[in-house]
């Protein structure tokens, strides 16, 4: 195992890590908000107008995933993970299997996981890899209409806040990779880090985001290659 100065490390990504692995991002010039409208398929609201659309709309984004592998990116995290001395836990946002594909474990999906659906009846959450639709039924509990997505829309709350509120509390160097810092809570751990005053803040993103100025040090260029790059110096104590 490698000392790499640092103990206590917590990796925020976005969909920014993934789409060198051919995932569209959502507010890049081509993302997914600019095909869709979020309102309609992100928001209960959405769902509640038009299931069958919103599970559509999941359904084709979960088969999207067949067709992609994780990127360098991915990899160099889950190297830092086996290979650094301390804690690494990777928080994301996104709701893609590309960080366990590439080998992480410590991971928390904040957004939850299009592999895997809830159902709302009995509140049973399983693995799903094909398609939910409204004539889709529970295995647990029998009942028909009642599968959603097991993925934070907007106005829900994100998942594991406990865990990643104090590992954030705690952690000595916190990296941000592949987020445009729009969306909270997630766009505010970086100042929640600064606020604890102890840990080393790095950005790696293709271009500034919206908390750029926020952080101590900030490296921009695709995560395929400053992702690597950055966990390389980590694990060789440059
Ligand atoms: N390498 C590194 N960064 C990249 C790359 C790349 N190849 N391509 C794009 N990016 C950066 C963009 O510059 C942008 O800053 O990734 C970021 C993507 O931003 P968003 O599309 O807003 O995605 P994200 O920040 O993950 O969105 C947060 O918003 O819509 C909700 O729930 C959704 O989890 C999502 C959340």
């Amino acid at each position: 195992m490698r000392a790499t100065g640092f103990e206590r490390i917590v990796v925020l990504t976005g969909a920014g890590i993934s789409a060198e692995s051919g995932l569209d991002t959502f507010r890049d010039e081509d993302g997914l908000w600019s095909q869709v409208d979020l309102e309609d398929v992100a928001t209960p609201d959405g769902y509640a107008r038009d299931p069958a659309y919103v599970l559509d709309f999941h359904n084709k984004l979960r088969a999207g995933l067949r067709r992609v592998d994780p990127n360098p990116a991915h990899a160099a995290l889950a190297e830092l993970e086996r290979r650094h001395a301390g804690e690494v836990l990777v928080v994301t946002q996104n709701v893609d299997d590309l960080h366990e594909r590439a080998g992480s474990g410590n991971l928390i999906h904040m957004h939850g996981e299009l592999l895997k659906i809830r159902c709302q009846a009995c509140g049973t959450v399983r693995t799903e890899t094909g398609d939910v639709t409204t004539g889709s039924t529970c295995a647990a509990c029998g009942q028909t209409g009642r599968l959603r997505p097991h993925v934070v829309w907007f106005h829900e709350m994100p998942m594991g806040m406990d865990e990643i509120n104090a590992a954030l509390a705690r952690c000595d160097l916190f990296i941000s990779i592949g987020t445009s810092g729009n969306v909270y809570p997630a766009a505010g751990f970086v100042a929640d880090v600064r606020r604890a005053g102890r840990a080393h803040t790095v950005e790696l993103n293709l271009e500034p985001s919206e908390s750029a100025s926020l952080f101590a040090e900030r490296i921009h260029g695709p995560a395929s290659d400053v992702v690597p790059a950055y966990v390389s110096r980590l694990l060789n104590g440059i």
